[in-house]
């Protein structure tokens, strides 16, 4: 069997993805987005049919003054989610977060700790020690918050530079002895490239047989898609992304956005991956968000002609 031919047969039939413009493409805009249009675009992300939507962080207002409506935003995405199976998730930072998102009716948090010392500081103004140890009380309290590690940074700190894989694969054995087994590997500043990933999976994949893993990748060297491809290929199943290719951490500087979701669902449909997801629904998302919302749109889709007439 050619390299090509194998690589192909090896690719995941579906994955799964996660819509994280509400949290990550939001948080990052400075101007004041009202809770009413948050709240639209929530429900045509629903609408589009995808099964999880971050839709907010739980974090101190003082920090990130456009998530102080989450408990509206999560409230209203709860309700709507009801007796469905979408799954409503919200970022949170300490457990003041899980508090909050626990009370909204969320169930599924994705909890934060940067494999890089400096950015943890800047981000959650902790030591890395500090934030697991806060992790720890919280999956003591909080037994029914079904939580996820979210390892900020994986790839690359913007204060430090390279980050050892060492760090990372501590950070998460640390979390699996505590009873984390979902983690979601972040390319916070998007500087990670396709061999990158494919050595890291190699080393979490070498040390963790029974997790669930996702991997959350920045576009800012426009790598974000072939990081997913060199991923799906390790047998990763599951992404994060924000419509229009939205997003940044307001303490990682110099970040771009997210790999775009209906760029991804664009590149999947044509290879006959199935994400379930529907891919005109989602850019009706991308206009609103294009009309609604004050930031620039990095999607390739949504400003090019799609050549729906033919087939490729
Ligand atoms: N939600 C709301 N308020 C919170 C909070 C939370 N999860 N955690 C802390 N606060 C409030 C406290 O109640 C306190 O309020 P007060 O001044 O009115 O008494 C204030 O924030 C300070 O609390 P403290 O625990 O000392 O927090 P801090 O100032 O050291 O900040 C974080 C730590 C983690 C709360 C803050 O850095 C943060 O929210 N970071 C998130 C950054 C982020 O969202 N990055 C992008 C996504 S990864
Ligand atoms: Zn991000």
């Amino acid at each position: 069997m050619n390299a090509a031919t194998g690589s192909l047969f090896s690719l995941p039939a579906s994955v799964t993805l996660t819509e994280v413009s509400p949290r990550d493409g939001f948080q990052n805009i400075e101007q004041w987005i009202p809770t009413e249009t948050k709240i639209n675009i929530v429900e045509g992300i629903f609408r589009s049919g995808v099964k999880n939507i971050e839709v907010t962080s739980f974090v101190s207002p003082k920090a990130i003054p456009q998530m102080k409506d989450a408990a509206i935003v999560a409230e209203y995405a709860v309700a709507m989610a009801k007796n469905t199976d979408v799954n409503i998730m919200a970022l949170i930072p300490n457990v003041k977060g899980a508090e909050r998102a626990l009370s909204c009716g969320i169930r599924k948090v994705n909890y934060i700790i940067s494999a890089s010392p400096l950015h943890n500081k800047k981000n959650m103004n902790r030591t890395p020690q500090e934030s697991f140890e806060a992790l720890c009380e919280l999956k003591k309290n909080f037994p029914e918050a079904d939580v996820t590690l979210g390892v900020a940074t994986a790839f690359g700190c913007p204060f430090q530079g390279k980050v050892p894989v060492d760090d990372v694969i501590t950070l998460m054995r640390a979390a699996r002895d505590i009873g984390i087994n979902s983690f979601t590997l972040c390319d916070t500043i998007g500087v990670a490239n396709p061999r990158q990933v494919e050595t890291l999976l190699h080393e979490v994949k070498k040390n963790f047989s029974d997790i669930q893993l996702a991997l959350h990748l920045h576009n800012t060297h426009g790598m974000a898609l072939a990081n997913i491809y060199a991923a799906m290929l390790q047998g990763v199943d599951r992404f994060e992304s924000a419509i229009g290719g939205l997003g940044g951490c307001p303490f990682a500087p110099g970040a771009a956005g997210n790999a775009a979701t209906e760029d991804l669902v664009n590149m999947l449909n044509r290879m006959e991956i199935n994400s379930n997801i529907d891919l005109a629904k989602l850019l009706d998302v991308a206009n609103q968000i294009r009309e609604l919302v004050p930031c620039s749109i990095s999607g390739m889709l949504v400003k090019a002609r799609r050549y729906d007439e033919f087939s490729f």
